[in-house]
């Protein structure tokens, strides 16, 4: 997947302290002998692929960066009956939550014997606001939560201050702390667990890569995207079958991607039917000979019918006339609506030239992410939780669970706290997308590499 750069990283991962409690979990330690293994620590994967990158590294003296692979360890740094612990699940909805919440108190409490099990309740608010109090969590109480979407714990956006939290866990005794959440958790997850060290406390904070946007660096996918994808596909098809529908039939569909194009891209790809898709990284102008609006009208003379997939950070300078609209309580700037703006112009540009066309509007936004989880994501979701108790019960902290490479791995949350992952515009994923669409390499008109061409309608 692209938008992924390693260069100078460092991904050692934190520990709270020695290993002294042998595992209570039954597995070998020969290959070879039939009996599935623990995980070593010294067992890492390579995160650059590239074979020229690594022959540098190795010319220059230096080891390749490389990732820790997840996994049960055969040493404890907990004693697993004295510990508590606490899940909590923060930001927007994303397919998926309910399965890692399950995963992880299954884990802890049927591979550890872990009893004492809190979920925080609406998010990192949950730790401070005394109504509702956190829920204690047993296997039954999560039996069938994985068969619905949403988080059963609820969540939220902002919260507490680290101090707050950690006040919490201290006085609750809380021993290992689970995040599942985006980039605005891992940055709480990161102020949490140094907070925690200020403290000389042995809390472990363990985040897992939820968000549909799947923005967040290193890993292969966070959780929930690919559902996402699959769900979002279904409004691409939906808006083609509206577009071939009428003469001069345009489908447009407005999808998340605050910053990052992904879902908008690969549900186009999956869908094969769209012949626009416009990304935040991608930039675009409306207006002009080689503007979007052109492109459009060339594809309807010449077709009748045009897909256009809209992701809705894409185009924001066109709407953000004052710049007033603030953040929302994570932090992030406020969007204005890029879908309606489309729909307006694109009425307005064929009214103008004395073009009929039938523009249909679908934007599915809070639908493609409140479903429960498609099974390739259920997979991954059952592992990340695993992974994450593994983790935390070795000790291991400031990190998150995730996908490298189809591997799963710990990567330190210092890494990915201020990075955004973005759709790399000279990765082979937005080729594709060209390919499949047909839509000009560049929509701009002032283009330093020469005018755009429309490689076919
Ligand atoms: O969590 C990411 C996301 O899905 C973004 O794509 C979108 O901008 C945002 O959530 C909207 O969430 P909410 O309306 O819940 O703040």
């Amino acid at each position: 997947m692209s938008g992924n750069t390693g260069g100078e990283l460092d991904f050692s991962i934190e520990t709270l302290g020695p290993a002294r409690h042998a595992s209570p979990m039954a597995l070998g330690s020969q290959p070879g002998d039939g009996i599935v293994d623990f995980v070593d620590d010294g067992q890492r994967i390579l995160f650059d692929l590239d074979l020229a990158t690594i022959r540098e590294e190795l010319t220059a003296g230096h080891e390749p960066a490389a990732l820790e692979l997840a996994g049960p360890r055969s040493r404890l740094h907990f004693r697993p009956s004295e510990v508590r612990a606490a899940i909590v699940t923060t930001g927007g909805l994303c397919p998926g939550i309910n399965d890692v919440v399950r995963s992880i108190v299954l884990t802890l409490n049927w591979h550890y014997g872990v009893r004492e099990i809190v979920g925080i309740r609406y998010g990192l608010r949950g730790f401070v606001e005394p109504h509702p109090p956190p829920r204690p969590l047993k296997p039954e109480d999560v039996r069938s939560v994985h068969r619905e979407g949403g988080s059963f714990l609820g969540s939220s956006r902002g919260g507490p201050t680290a101090k707050e939290i950690v006040d919490f866990l201290d006085r609750e005794a809380i021993a290992t702390l689970f995040m599942i959440g985006g980039d605005g958790t891992m940055k709480a997850a990161l102020a949490i667990s140094e907070e925690i060290s200020r403290r000389g406390l042995a809390i472990a904070v363990v985040g897992v890569p939820k968000t549909i946007d799947n923005d967040i660096p290193f890993v292969d996918a966070t959780f929930g995207m690919i559902t996402a994808v699959s769900l979002a596909r279904q409004a691409v098809d939906a808006a083609h079958a509206e577009a071939q529908g009428a003469l001069n039939g345009v489908g447009l569909v407005r999808l998340m991607g605050r910053e990052s194009g992904f879902i908008a891209a690969q549900s186009a790809l999956a869908s094969g039917e769209a012949n626009f898709v416009l990304i935040p990284e991608v930039p675009f102008d409306l207006d002009g000979p080689h503007g979007f609006l052109a492109c459009l009208h060339r594809r309807l003379v010449s077709r009748h019918h045009a897909v256009v997939v809209v992701a809705e950070g894409a185009g924001q300078h066109y709407l953000d006339e004052d710049g007033s609209r603030g953040c929302d309580a994570s932090g992030n700037p406020v969007l204005g609506d890029i879908g309606r703006y489309l729909r307006g112009r694109i009425v307005a540009h064929f009214a103008e030239h004395g073009v009929p066309v039938t523009v249909k509007y679908i934007d599915p936004s809070y639908m493609i992410r409140s479903a429960p989880p498609t099974a390739s994501d259920a997979i991954y979701c059952q592992q990340l939780g695993q992974n994450a108790v593994h983790a935390a019960m070795a000790g291991k902290t400031a990190l998150m669970v995730g996908r490298v490479h189809g591997q799963q791995v710990h990567v330190p949350i210092r890494a990915v706290a201020n990075r955004r992952r973005k759709l790399d515009p000279e990765h082979p994923l937005w080729r594709s997308v060209l390919q499949s669409t047909g839509q000009p390499v560049r929509m701009i008109n002032e283009d330093p590499a020469g005018p755009a061409v429309t490689p076919h309608p």
